[in-house]
């Protein structure tokens, strides 16, 4: 029996030129190198110029996801954003993508699920393609978190950075079975009793001010691990593969600490991790498909490979997908 699958054609990154290091940070509020690397793996990220908005990184991903998967952008027929900081309020800034690369038909809308905010975009498409309503779609993660820190809370500023990045899907026949291309499967779960634990506090019904960035990051941290594990385990469930036939273990790019106890909890060997927390910190919903570009152009993801995503962030909101390349 045969089944339609969304599979990757290309993905794509980019980041802003602005790099911030530890050491500048230790420079402006009472905080280390040393603490911030013990912590949590950042040693450096990017941020956003001046006038330098999520849209424009967007579609600057967008552009190098579709050179990679030698599209023409007029084959795209549908945009899932993924982000927490949308250029404005509304419309959403999928549609600001959709104009900046010369698409005017199919749809375009963001996602917001926080740091899961790929897992959930990426997890919307597949549904698109396989239902046969969209045959091509952009998922992207793009994120500007410099503009929704406050800068002088040392126990959040020091952890977030810029960036995005994007894959296109096609909506292929496949036989249907474990060893297909493409999406295989997806796990998504929230639960808002964790609401407060993570949030900005501002919004355009209740401030009517962008507002900043709060977080209790040991609350985040006690339930990060669980979480992200449960969600992979149904993930295996789901299919019949084990940690064992995962050739790469992409994860949210949080915190190295988080990455490390997930990894050893499901018994997935440390070489096969892809970590760029250390050079982008946490871009949030961007950070799964920037660490992904990054290891696909280094050569270390190839055609074939099963590569196991998860992220878990603000809601709380957690997610897994299985994805061959
Ligand atoms: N530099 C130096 N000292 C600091 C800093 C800093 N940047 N930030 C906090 N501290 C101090 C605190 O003030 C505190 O000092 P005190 O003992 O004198 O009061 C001390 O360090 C310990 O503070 P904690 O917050 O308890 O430190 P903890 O070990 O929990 O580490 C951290 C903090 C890194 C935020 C950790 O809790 C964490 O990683 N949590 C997960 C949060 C996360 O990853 N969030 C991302 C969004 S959600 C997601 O993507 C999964």
């Amino acid at each position: 029996m045969t089944a339609i699958r969304s599979v990757v054609l290309g993905c794509g990154s980019y980041l802003p030129e602005r790099i911030l290091t530890n050491a500048e940070l230790a420079s402006r509020i009472d905080t280390s190198d040393e603490w911030i690397v013990q912590r949590t793996g950042i040693r450096e990220r990017h941020v956003a110029a001046e006038g330098e908005f999520t849209s424009h990184l967007a579609i600057k991903a967008a552009r190098a996801a579709l050179h990679h998967a030698r599209l023409d952008a007029q084959a795209i027929d549908l945009i899932v954003l993924a982000t927490s900081t949308p250029d404005n309020t509304f419309p959403a800034t999928a549609v600001a993508v959709q104009e900046g690369l010369g698409i005017n038909h199919g749809a375009a809308f963001d996602l917001q699920a926080v740091c899961s905010g790929f897992v959930f975009a990426l997890a919307t498409a597949d549904s698109f393609l396989r239902a046969g309503t969209y045959k091509r779609a952009l998922v992207i993660g793009a994120e500007t978190f410099s503009r929704i820190l406050d800068w002088n809370d040392r126990g959040t500023c020091v952890l977030f950075g810029d960036g995005a990045g994007a894959v296109v899907l096609e909506a292929q026949t496949e036989p249907g079975k474990s060893s297909d291309r493409g999406v295989l499967t997806t796990h998504l779960r929230s639960d808002g009793r964790h609401k407060s634990k993570l949030y900005v506090d501002g919004g355009p019904s209740s401030t009517q001010t962008v507002g900043l960035l709060r977080m209790e990051g040991r609350e985040v941290f006690k339930h990060a691990v669980g979480m992200i594990t449960d969600v992979i385990v149904d993930a295996f469930n789901a299919t019949g593969l084990t940690a064992d036939d995962i050739d790469w273990f992409i994860p949210h790019q949080a915190n190295k600490r988080i990455i490390d106890a997930s990894a050893h909890k499901l018994h997935i060997a440390p070489q096969k991790v892809v970590l760029t927390v250390d050079l982008h910190g946490n871009t949030s919903a961007a950070s799964i498909p920037l660490a992904l570009a990054v290891a696909v152009k280094d050569g270390r993801v190839k055609k074939g490979d099963l590569l196991l995503l998860e992220a878990m962030g603000g809601g709380f909101t957690w997610g897994s997908a299985l994805v061959r390349w």
